[in-house]
């Protein structure tokens, strides 16, 4: 079965508490915001409003389990039983949560039941045999001493993530976290906190100690905010926006040094050399921006095209835009979707409007799709300048701006002409401009002849202003571990 080739009914959902300590709560103030359809604009239920006092609660509920005896005596080996009983609980429910997270944010079922489900249950499957495996050295010294390390839990983690894989961007925070034996405030966004209830509920269900785990619901400027200056958080790990990233950590400097990581914006180039396989190309170079309705970090929205082949390559693309079948997120059929919200909308809206004014060329799309809901045309760009607001800011829509190249110190010069530092991708059959560019591309991940590969084993991260750290893979482990050193004088 490769799933969902069926169309469905969007799911009933009944209104929604947080989880706080292990009990299902209504917000201090006792007040609720609501969870919108983006393909219809229509309310799906109300949801639990937290702000600082329930964050306060949660903070709390979190720091009794870090220091009581289920969590603290529980082996690395049992914390990764629970991982792995919680990949397994996802994936026996499959079907329901991608119908949430379709419902949620607006992304075509198919996607949701093939890419974010499975993707989030192998997360918590590779985190789960890291959990007995993040120990400490022993290390040689120059005096009678004897020396080790200890990995240590860093502490309550809180962790603030987007919309734009709900579900995926939970497990790349919690998994880890989980593993190396922290305790969690979560605050999911706004847009999209119906997953993350779900799987809070099934981490429950899994057996994680109550407090281990905490969901609170709520708006960035109030309950993310109070996640990120609370006294008694160790870390907070953000996904998200480079404006509010550089909030969270100012946040953080000012308020207990918590350890930050963030994982920001990007203007990812994807380049595109006339030896490469230009079929090949181009239909990655589609799916590198036009999947998930643009709203990737990792989009590549500068698409590099040499000379010879732009034409060509643009063809290309221009035909899979205009073959893209958007509507209901729930017709089986459809590939794209709303976009998650009428703020993101008219935002995407009004830098199609700066490509036009600016004078780039609008090859395909270049409006809102007529119809209820939150629907942006794909649209296509070419004649774009490097300096234009379209070749330089995050649209996080599906819109493809596309310029011209001349060689390989041509590519990598523009392609690092940004603020940004996420993701890049060359093109090419010729293994020396593949090595070239990858060495001299300022990004935390350069992917060769394809495009947003991702294993849970590998790391993921932005240089620049696209973030501090890295996800997934082995290196994850530092940012919820405290490396503590033990020095003991041997003999007298
Ligand atoms: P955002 O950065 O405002 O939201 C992300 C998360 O941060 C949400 O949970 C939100 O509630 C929280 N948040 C917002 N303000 C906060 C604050 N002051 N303190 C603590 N937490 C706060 O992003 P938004 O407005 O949803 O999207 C704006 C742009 O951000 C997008 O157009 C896109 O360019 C970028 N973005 C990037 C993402 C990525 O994967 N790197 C994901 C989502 C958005
Ligand atoms: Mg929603």
């Amino acid at each position: 079965m490769t799933a969902a080739e069926q169309t469905i009914a969007p799911p009933k959902v009944s209104n929604k508490k947080m989880l706080i300590g292990g009990q299902w709560v209504d917000s201090v103030s006792g007040k609720t915001f609501e969870s919108i359809n983006p393909a219809t604009g229509d309310t799906i239920c109300q949801i639990a409003e937290g702000d600082k006092a329930d964050v306060d609660l949660a903070v709390k509920a979190a720091r009794k389990a870090l220091e009581s005896k289920p969590w603290v005596r529980m082996t690395g080996a049992k914390r990764g039983r629970l991982l792995y009983k919680l990949a397994d609980l996802i994936d026996a429910n499959r079907a329901e949560l991608a119908a949430l997270e379709s419902l949620d944010n607006g992304k075509p079922i198919n996607d949701a039941m093939n890419v974010d489900i499975p993707g989030t249950a192998n997360i918590y499957r590779y985190f789960a045999g890291w959990a007995d495996k993040n120990h400490g050295k022993t290390v040689p010294t120059a005096g009678p001493y004897m020396a080790y390390t200890r990995h240590e839990p860093v502490g309550v983690v809180g962790q603030i993530i987007p919309w734009n894989f709900p579900a995926m961007m939970m497990s790349w925070k919690w998994a880890p976290a989980l593993a190396c034996g922290c305790t969690i405030v979560l605050k999911p966004a706004e847009q999209t906190p119906l997953s993350a209830l779900r799987i809070a509920e099934l981490a429950q269900e899994a057996g994680f100690p109550d407090g281990v785990v905490n969901v609170v619901t709520g708006f960035g400027p109030t309950a993310g905010a109070a996640v990120a200056e609370h006294m008694d958080i160790d870390k907070v790990a953000f996904t998200g926006s480079t404006a509010v990233g550089q909030q969270i950590m100012q946040a953080a400097a000012k308020s207990n040094l918590k350890r930050v990581t963030l994982e920001l914006g990007g203007k990812s180039p994807n380049v595109v050399f006339a030896d490469a396989d230009i079929e090949m190309a181009a239909t990655h170079a589609f799916f590198a921006l036009f999947f998930n309705m643009g709203q990737c970090c990792t989009a590549g929205s500068r698409l590099f095209v040499e000379e010879p082949v732009f034409d060509q390559v643009m063809d290309a693309i221009k035909t899979r835009a205009e073959r893209q079948r958007i509507g209901d997120p729930f017709d089986a059929k459809t590939t794209q979707g709303p976009q998650v919200s009428e703020k993101q909308m008219n935002t995407i809206l009004g830098y199609i409007e700066a490509g036009k004014s600016d004078g780039a060329i609008c090859l395909t799309g270049g409006g809102r799709v007529d119809r209820a809901g939150y629907f942006v045309q794909p649209t296509v760009f070419t004649d774009v300048k490097d300096d234009m607001k379209i070749a330089q800011e995050e649209i996080f829509g599906p819109v493809l701006s596309a310029m011209k190249f001349t060689d390989v110190d041509d590519a990598i010069r523009r392609g690092n002409n940004t603020k940004y530092g996420l993701a890049a991708a060359v093109w090419t059959r010729d293994i020396n401009k593949a090595n070239k560019f990858s060495a001299g591309i300022k990004a935390g991940t350069v992917w060769v002849n394809c495009y947003n590969v991702f294993d849970p084993a590998v790391p993921f991260g932005g240089f620049n202003m696209s973030g501090v750290g890295r996800e997934m893979g082995e290196y994850a482990l530092s940012n919820y571990t405290e490396v503590k050193s033990v020095v003991t004088a041997l003999g007298k």
